[in-house]
C-alpha cells in the first residue's frame, strides 16, 4: 500500500508516496525550499505545491518541526512565532483539501529507524536524534514512541538550547572541525546518557552522512549506532502516521 509523507524542515519540505510493505519511497521525493519568514500560510501554500507536483489526492502524513499535540503547534522552534498554537492540520486541509496526520518530524523520523533501519526489534529505551537545522529527537520503550521529547532543547549554557551549540547547522555556520563538532556532540550525547540512560542512540540527519570519520572522535558512554534509512526517515515515518486514515 503506499502512502503520502512529507517532511517539513527549516530548509526544505520534501514529500514523496511511500511503500509501506518495504519501508521505501515509491517516486523519488520532491523539495520545495521552506519560505522565509516560515509563516503558516506561506508554508501551507509550500505543502500545496509539493502535493500538486504528485497530483495526490489521499491523506498525508507530516513530519513537522515543533513541538505537536494532536495536530497542534506548541512550539515555535526554527519557524515563525505565528506558528504557536495553529492546528496544523486543519490549516493544511484548508489550503490542500486533503486530510492530515501532523506529528513532531523527529517523532516521525523515529518510527521509521525503529520499524526499518538500527531500532528495528530493539527492546528498552532507544532514542533517536537527528542533527540538522536543529536537533530533534525520538524515545521509544519497547518500541512504542512516547511523544514529543525534546531533548534538543536541554541547555548548555543559561537559557541556551544545547542545539544552538551542537547542531549540524551550528557545525556548519562555526565552521567547526569533525574534532570540535565531536567534542560538542559529546557534550550532548553524555547529557543524553544522564538524564535517561538509553539503551541505544541512533544518530541521523547531518551526523550519519560523515559518521565513518566522526564516530571514532567521539568519546561518550553511551551506546550510539548510525542510522539506517538516513535522509527518508522523516518522509517514511510521516507516511507511517497517517496509516489508518485511508
Ligand atoms: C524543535 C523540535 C524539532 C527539531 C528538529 C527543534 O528546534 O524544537 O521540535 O523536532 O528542532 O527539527
Amino acid at each position: 500500500m503506499q502512502l503520502f509523507g512529507i517532511d517539513v524542515g527549516g530548509s526544505g519540505i520534501k514529500g514523496a508516496p511511500v511503500d509501506l510493505a518495504t519501508g521505501e519511497l515509491a517516486a523519488e521525493r520532491f523539495r520545495v525550499p521552506t519560505p522565509r519568514p516560515a509563516t503558516p500560510d506561506a508554508m501551507a501554500k509550500a505543502v500545496k505545491e509539493l502535493l500538486d507536483h504528485f497530483q495526490w489526492k489521499g491523506p498525508v502524513g507530516v513530519g513537522f518541526p515543533t513541538i505537536v499535540a494532536k495536530g497542534k503547534c506548541k512550539s515555535q522552534s526554527n519557524l515563525h512565532k505565528d506558528w504557536v498554537n495553529v492546528q496544523i492540520d486543519e490549516l493544511f486541509k484548508k489550503t490542500c483539501g486533503n486530510d492530515f496526520k501532523v506529528i513532531n518530524d523527529a517523532d516521525a523520523a523515529g518510527l521509521a529507524e525503529m520499524e526499518y533501519g538500527a531500532g528495528k526489534d530493539v527492546p528498552g529505551l532507544v532514542v533517536t536524534v537527528t542533527l540538522g537545522t536543529g536537533i530533534g529527537s525520538g524515545v521509544f520503550h519497547d518500541g512504542k514512541l512516547i511523544p514529543n521529547f525534546e531533548l534538543g532543547h536541554l541547555r548548555y549554557k543559561k537559557h541556551k538550547p544545547v542545539e544552538k551549540y551542537a547542531a549540524d547547522s551550528i557545525r556548519k555556520s562555526k565552521k567547526l572541525s569533525l574534532v570540535e563538532w565531536a567534542e560538542r556532540l559529546d557534550y550532548f550525547f553524555d547529557y543524553v546518557g544522564r538524564i535517561c540512560s538509553p539503551d541505544l542512540v541512533i544518530v541521523g540527519g547531518g551526523a550519519s552522512k560523515k559518521w565513518a570519520e566522526l564516530y571514532p572522535l567521539l568519546n561518550t558512554d553511551v551506546n550510539l549506532k548510525v542510522a539506517e534509512t538516513r535522509n527518508e526517515a522523516g518522509i517514511i515515518g510521516a507516511a507511517m502516521a497517517s496509516k489508518g486514515m485511508q
